[in-house]
């Protein structure tokens, strides 16, 4: 029986959690409406948009990780050792995933000559020379990785809700 944990991820980290769901939400949703994107597309409209919030998400990401390495978890939930594994793969693979997937789509933006921007302002460099054929392939594994992240990401509402159904055991409290 896991013990009932009574301490919490700090405000800050709890806002920037819910900042990247509500992102990562708007932008799976940009990427499934935007128009397809082929050799010649000009980046307007939609396409615009999943470039600006897909920088957005990495520079959050950048905020959180850095915030996560200063202020550390709040005491841990006592689990078995499997369980504590499986969710540190999962929070690891996350933060990871969701720096490098969305620096893959700005590579493979730079291949095609569209110039990236954060909030639609600041000018970021571009990451492979336009016609690159890295950068080619770097839109291929952004689009698969996003089914794995997808993935990743319904493995983790597993686990909370898990934890709040079955276990109860205060977990999602933490984060809410
Ligand atoms: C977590 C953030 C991101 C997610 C979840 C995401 C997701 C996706 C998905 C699902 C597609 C495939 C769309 C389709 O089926 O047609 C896609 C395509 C694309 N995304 Fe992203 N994206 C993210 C961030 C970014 C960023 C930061 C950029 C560039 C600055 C970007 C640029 C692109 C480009 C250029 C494509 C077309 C790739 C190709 O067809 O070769 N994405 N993205
Ligand atoms: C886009 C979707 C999501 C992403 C990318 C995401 C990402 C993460 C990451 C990286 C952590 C680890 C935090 C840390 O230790 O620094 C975390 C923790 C947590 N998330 Fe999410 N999350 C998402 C959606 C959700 C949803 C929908 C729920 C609840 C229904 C949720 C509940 C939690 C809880 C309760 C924790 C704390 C777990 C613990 O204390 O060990 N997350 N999330």
């Amino acid at each position: 029986m896991a013990a009932i944990s009574t301490s919490r991820y700090d405000q800050f980290a709890r806002a920037l959690h819910w900042l990247i769901v509500a992102l990562i939400v708007v932008q799976y949703a940009l990427a499934w409406t935007m128009p397809a994107i082929h050799k010649g597309t000009q980046p307007v409209g939609l396409i615009t948009w999943h470039l600006e919030i897909g920088t957005v998400i990495i520079a959050v990401m950048l905020v959180r990780i850095v915030w996560r390495l200063l202020r550390r978890e709040p005491e841990v939930v006592e689990t078995t050792p499997s369980m504590r594994l499986v969710a540190r793969l999962t929070h690891g693979l996350l933060y990871a995933l969701l720096v490098v997937q969305p620096v893959m789509g700005w590579i493979n933006a730079s291949s095609r000559g569209w110039h990236v921007t954060l909030f639609g302002a600041i000018p970021l460099p571009a990451l492979s020379p336009t016609g690159s054929p890295l950068g080619h392939e770097m839109g291929d594994l952004h689009q698969v990785l996003a089914w794995g992240l997808l993935g990743l990401i319904g493995l983790h509402l597993a686990g909370a809700l898990y934890h709040h159904f079955i276990l109860r055991d205060g977990v999602l409290r933490r984060m809410a």
